[in-house]
């Protein structure tokens, strides 16, 4: 069986360093917000380049949170993508705001910014794109339409851990070059956890004061409640979990852009689209599209290789949402839901399994 992702065998080198300090907490009981949780939220701000990181319970969290702390109107507008996780579209809703969804690019997995400045209106409050599949979306041309609008960007990052905004002119990293910025930390993600958890960063002072109160009830100190917050602390076991990723995340990070490399050169078949990835693309996915899934699907079964969905509905097309965004089309969104299969991108497949997966695509 060809693995789409082996977080086991991926993980190895940790374990052994991670129990023995998990050990040492279990004789301590530090377990929400301990030690190791400032200092993952040091480590992972240092790694960003971001100058504040807030650790919370998950992703879907990070970006409410995100959103709870602008303080915005009630009905205010938020744009995001089509094409994302449901998390994106839930997150805009707990906060009590409006979503606005917004097309992909064309054989992309980014938002389009020519629909993006259509749906502007004076209601829109906050552009939240997505770097989906790790592909960076282009935040400086999106800067560009908002500079001279009240308008916040917090970019979703919960796929993209690593990846350099392409677009910056200092080539800074992802969590470093917008507003604020959101991680998941679920386990398969490119930083994972060994359990849920999130992460926020942020530039400012202002945002980072409020986001560490919002993810605590509203408190900083024990029984001073100053707002309505989340119950939405990172634990510290799971923090322990993350310093000990963090060292290796640019290391699997340049392998599965290798694997990337390698489908790129490689799979050959009309049959196929490949898609458009940013430069410094961290590949959570690498996703192809093909007319045919449904035969795709039986010929990858068949020959024990393992593949995934990023995501076969896009936002409007999920059962909540059907009523919500009726009569609204996405064409290229709906393309990648339709169309789109994800490759085995476990960063450690060995040539002989990539030559085996390539094969069977160009045959197909
Ligand atoms: C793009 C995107 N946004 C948000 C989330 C939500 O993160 P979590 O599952 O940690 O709540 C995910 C994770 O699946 C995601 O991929």
């Amino acid at each position: 069986m060809i693995k789409f992702l082996d977080l086991i065998k991926q993980d190895k080198n940790i374990h052994k360093s991670a129990l023995k300090k998990i050990s040492k907490l279990f004789k301590k009981g530090d377990f929400i917000l301990g030690k190791e949780v400032e200092l993952f939220e040091k480590n992972f701000s240092k790694f960003c380049g971001s100058k504040y990181a807030v650790g919370c319970a998950n992703g879907t969290d990070a970006l409410t949170l995100a959103l709870k702390s602008l303080n915005l109107p009630k009905n205010s507008e938020v744009l995001i993508p089509a094409m994302t996780y449901c998390s994106t579209a839930f997150a805009v809703i707990e906060a009590n705001l409006i979503p606005v969804l917004v097309d992909t690019e064309k054989l992309s997995s980014t938002i389009d910014l020519k629909h993006l400045q259509k749906k502007i209106t004076n209601n829109t409050k906050v552009i939240m794109p997505v770097h989906l599949y790790g592909s960076t979306a282009n935040l400086r041309k999106i800067k560009k339409i908002i500079s001279k609008k009240k308008i916040y960007l917090i970019d979703d990052c919960s796929q993209a851990h690593g990846a350099f905004d392409d677009s910056d002119p200092n080539k800074r990293k992802i969590g470093s070059t917008t507003d604020i910025s959101c991680f998941s930390l679920y386990p398969g993600k490119n930083l994972g956890a060994y359990g849920d958890a999130g992460i926020i960063t942020t530039n400012s002072l202002n945002f980072y004061l409020k986001l560490k109160k919002l993810r605590n009830l509203g408190s900083e100190k024990k029984f001073i409640h100053d707002f309505v917050g989340l119950n939405s602390r990172l634990d510290t076991i799971q923090a322990i979990i993350l310093n000990e990723k963090l060292k290796n995340l640019t290391f699997y990070n340049k392998k599965r852009q290798k694997i990337a490399k390698f489908y790129n050169k490689n799979i050959n078949n009309k049959k196929i689209k490949k898609l458009k990835y940013s430069k410094s693309c961290v590949y959570h996915q690498y996703v192809i599209l093909v007319n045919n899934r449904k035969n795709l699907i039986k010929i990858f079964d068949k020959k024990k290789i393992q593949y995934g969905f990023h995501y076969p509905y896009a936002i409007h097309q999920l059962n909540v949402f059907k009523k919500k965004f009726k009569n609204q089309r996405f064409k290229n969104a709906e393309i990648l839901a339709k169309k789109s299969i994800s490759l085995p991108i476990d960063p450690n497949l060995s040539k002989k399994e990539l030559n085996y997966i390539i094969k069977t695509l160009n045959e197909f």
